[in-house]
């Protein structure tokens, strides 16, 4: 058996999904750590446990129940993953993007990815919304590429561009709907880390002096995977803690704490990504 994921392991699990809805989504999203609930925003879905589709790698982690959810969202076709697996878990960069590859075999072409993340710029407090500008893949930079391996012409170019991971127009919408609904978006730089250990502190100081705003153990590799083969992409990135770069005696960071911030976010997530949907047009 080969060591990547083939393609006729990735057109088995579009296949399985196409034989068990009848919408035809267009856009994509994944849902991270606590985030889950925005796929209640869409009317009577069809729903799909990942457990169920050939090839799909299981997800492990408290606050990622492993679904998809497909229907309309904001006047459009949507597929929502709720449960992203990670490389954490010990899956190849292969397995953890495989369900990009199946968004782009059901015919996808918007992706919009959502993290919890520790805020390490200063000047953000819990619970605000980053929209990523772009990123800093430390387990690409470093050999764990998604597109490591043979390329699939079939998906993209061996050598893909990266000069705008983050599609500029779908920022600029982001931007104009949440300042109509009253509140502001962060944007900024997002460092993937491998985790599951949090950061030390020396770490995240190194994290600052890069220029990364926030850091977090997802998105990076579903985004590489989704630029190769040309889909627009928006990331919004929920702060769920601040970076403890000078901790206090009895600072810690636990997961349950990302969830519960994770959680107060989750409104005004739902107007964003509503927001830009039902006026997607806009952007281009
Ligand atoms: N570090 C890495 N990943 C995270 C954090 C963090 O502080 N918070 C949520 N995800």
């Amino acid at each position: 058996m080969s060591e990547f994921v083939t393609t006729q392991q990735i057109g088995d699990a579009a296949d399985f999904v196409r034989a068990h809805t009848s919408h035809r989504p267009e856009v994509g999203l994944i849902l991270g750590s606590g985030l889950g609930p925005l796929a209640d925003a869409i009317d009577s879905p069809d729903v799909i446990a990942t457990a169920d589709i050939p090839h799909w790698p299981a997800s492990t982690v408290q606050g990622h129940t492993g679904r998809l959810v497909i229907g309309p969202l904001a006047g459009h076709a949507a597929l929502v993953l709720q449960g992203r697996t990670h490389f954490y878990e010990g899956y190849g960069m292969d397995h953890v993007t495989l369900p990009v590859r199946v968004m782009i075999e059901l015919g996808i072409r918007t992706l919009i990815v959502t993290n919890a993340s520790g805020g390490l710029n200063p000047n953000y407090r819990p619970g605000d919304l980053m929209l990523i500008r772009d990123h800093i893949n430390f387990p690409g930079m470093a050999g764990n590429n998604p597109l490591r391996g043979p390329n699939e012409e079939r998906y993209g170019p061996r050598f893909p561009d990266m000069t705008q991971p983050y599609d500029p127009a779908l920022r600029a919408l982001a931007h104009r709907v949440a300042a109509e609904a009253g509140f502001a978006l962060r944007e900024g730089v997002y460092a993937y880390v491998a985790g599951p250990s949090f950061e030390t502190p020396a770490e995240l100081r190194f994290l600052q002096m890069v220029g990364a705003d926030a850091v977090g153990m997802s998105t990076a590799p579903e985004v590489v995977v989704a630029r190769h083969a040309g889909l627009r992409v928006l990331g919004i990135s929920t702060v769920a803690n601040l970076a403890q770069t000078d901790p206090t005696p009895d600072a810690v960071v636990t997961h349950q704490e990302v969830l519960e911030t994770g959680a107060l976010a989750v409104p005004r997530l739902i107007q964003v990504v509503c927001g830009v949907l039902e006026r997607l047009s806009e952007a281009g």
